[in-house]
């Protein structure tokens, strides 16, 4: 459980946005009591390793943490030469969406058999296998495999494919919001506008582009890591299962079908008047899909707090990376015209803030909830993960605080363009780290 930090005393220094910002986040981190698991976890075992069973038992039985698709979620057991002993009866249990359940051979000898399982998370489509001992008629050993644990199975297509999402994301929603509430009104009657329109829209469409690209592959990745087979093999019958029925493909079908409406409304009707506005109002929606399918999607707090914080989280940062690639895009092209590129930058200073406020705001809630304590935050990977992304934040704010400043200072521009793709880069960097984050079981690996 988290510890509640200390109130300061005398004047406060909570003037500023970003510094209350995290004075809340701490404030919040103290509150919150719980350890989220997130993927399906193994809860029980029965029979369970730790006993010597006197005979074979008829049936194998895995509780887990979260409901399991059927299609994807299978349990083997193997004796000491790694033949199947098990009737190969494999099923979820109709009753309990949550227990895997398989028997075995009549009359197995005694010895030590390994029950290994692998499975899918009907909540947040995570896969996740491990294995542990069964010993009949023989004593408990130490034994040869290791015990009942859960290890990640992203693999790195899976991720991948999340990392392309957000970048592709906030190419377009994060641009064509930029180009709405920044460029647009700040280029708007200057010598640069046609110039600066065309690249903006080459840009938001280029997005367009990647993002279905990007969610075609994913399909393929998430189907051949839930059948646990090579990339290509993910075409065919995985891909089929993955995308004919359950919840995965209830979420990718809505979010394939917004992701071409939307760049067809931005390819047709360009990204000035009502087309380029509803492009713009279907991408939180795309964005939800993400969110439900993230670990906040599975918080046993109830899903709905889970995938609103996710939801806030990915809406701020690709808001944030997606204005640092417009801008980045942008200011070289308005250099010649010397008050436009301090406008801009001066106007898309306030979008970034409230961004980065909610992405620092929504990032420490759902770490809170998923990690549950300090210590967990060093001993486990997804707590390593989250540390990093908080170190990389504040490198981020940093250097947000150094282009404020290069703006303001006489003849600052070109120091304010690395500036600017220095932050965009460590963005970029963070996208990395989330998209490992997303697949790191939040509990410890074993
Ligand atoms: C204080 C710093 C931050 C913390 C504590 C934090 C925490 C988190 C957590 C807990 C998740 C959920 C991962 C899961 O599914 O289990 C997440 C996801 C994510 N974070 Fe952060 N984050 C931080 C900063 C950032 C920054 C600076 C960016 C980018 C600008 C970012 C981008 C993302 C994205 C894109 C996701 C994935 C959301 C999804 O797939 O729905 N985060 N972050």
């Amino acid at each position: 459980m988290f510890s509640l930090p200390r109130a300061p005393r005398g004047p406060s220094p909570l003037g500023n946005p970003l510094v209350k910002a995290v004075a809340l986040a701490a404030a919040l981190l103290a509150v919150l009591p719980t350890t989220a698991l997130a993927h399906a976890v193994l809860l029980r075992a029965t029979p369970s390793s730790s006993q010597s069973l006197e005979q074979a038992p008829a049936q194998v039985q895995l509780l887990f943490s979260e409901p399991l698709d059927p299609v994807f979620s299978q349990v083997q057991v193997v004796n000491a030469a790694g033949q199947r002993v098990d009737a190969a009866d494999s099923h979820v249990d109709p009753d309990d969406d949550r227990l895997l359940v398989c028997s075995l051979q009549p009359a197995l000898p005694n010895g030590m058999y390994t029950v290994v399982w692998r499975n899918l998370s009907a909540i947040d489509v995570h896969p996740d296998q491990g294995q542990f001992p069964l010993f009949v008629g023989v004593p408990v050993t130490q034994p040869t495999v290791a015990a009942t644990g859960l290890t990640t199975t992203a693999t790195p297509e899976t991720t991948f494919g999340r990392w392309w999402f957000y970048i592709a994301a906030s190419l377009f929603g994060g641009v064509l919001a930029t180009w709405k509430l920044v460029l647009g009104p700040a280029i708007a009657d200057t010598d640069a506008a046609a110039r600066v329109h065309r690249y903006a829209f080459r840009l938001i469409l280029t997005g367009g582009v990647l993002l279905i690209v990007g969610t075609l592959f994913t399909a393929v990745a998430q189907a051949a890591s839930a059948a646990n087979v090579p990339l290509l093999q993910g075409f065919g019958q995985p891909l089929g299962d993955l995308l004919l029925r359950g919840r995965f493909a209830a979420i990718w079908w809505p979010r394939l079908g917004l992701e071409v409406a939307s760049l067809l409304l931005i390819a047709l009707g360009g990204i000035d008047g009502l087309a380029s506005e509803c492009a713009l109002a279907t991408l939180p929606a795309v964005l939800l899909t993400s969110a439900l399918t993230s670990h906040g999607a599975a918080l046993p707090e109830g899903t709905a707090p889970g995938i609103a914080i996710d939801w806030l989280h990915i809406v701020g940062a690709t808001t944030w990376v997606g204005g640092l690639i417009a801008l980045a895009a942008v200011l070289p092209v308005v250099r010649g015209a010397a008050p436009v590129g301090p406008k801009v930058v001066g106007r898309f200073a306030r979008l970034a803030l409230i961004a980065s406020l909610a992405v620092l705001l929504s990032g420490v809630l759902q770490g809170a909830l998923e990690v549950g304590s300090w210590s967990s935050l060093l001993t486990t990977l997804y707590g390593q993960f989250l540390v990093l992304k908080t170190v990389l934040l504040a490198v981020m704010l940093a250097l947000a605080g150094l282009n404020e400043w290069r703006r303001r200072a006489p003849g600052g521009l070109v120091g304010l363009e690395r500036g600017v793709r220095a932050e965009l880069a460590l963005g970029v960097v963070v996208f990395g780290v989330a998209a490992m984050l997303s697949g790191t079981p939040p509990t410890p690996i074993s």
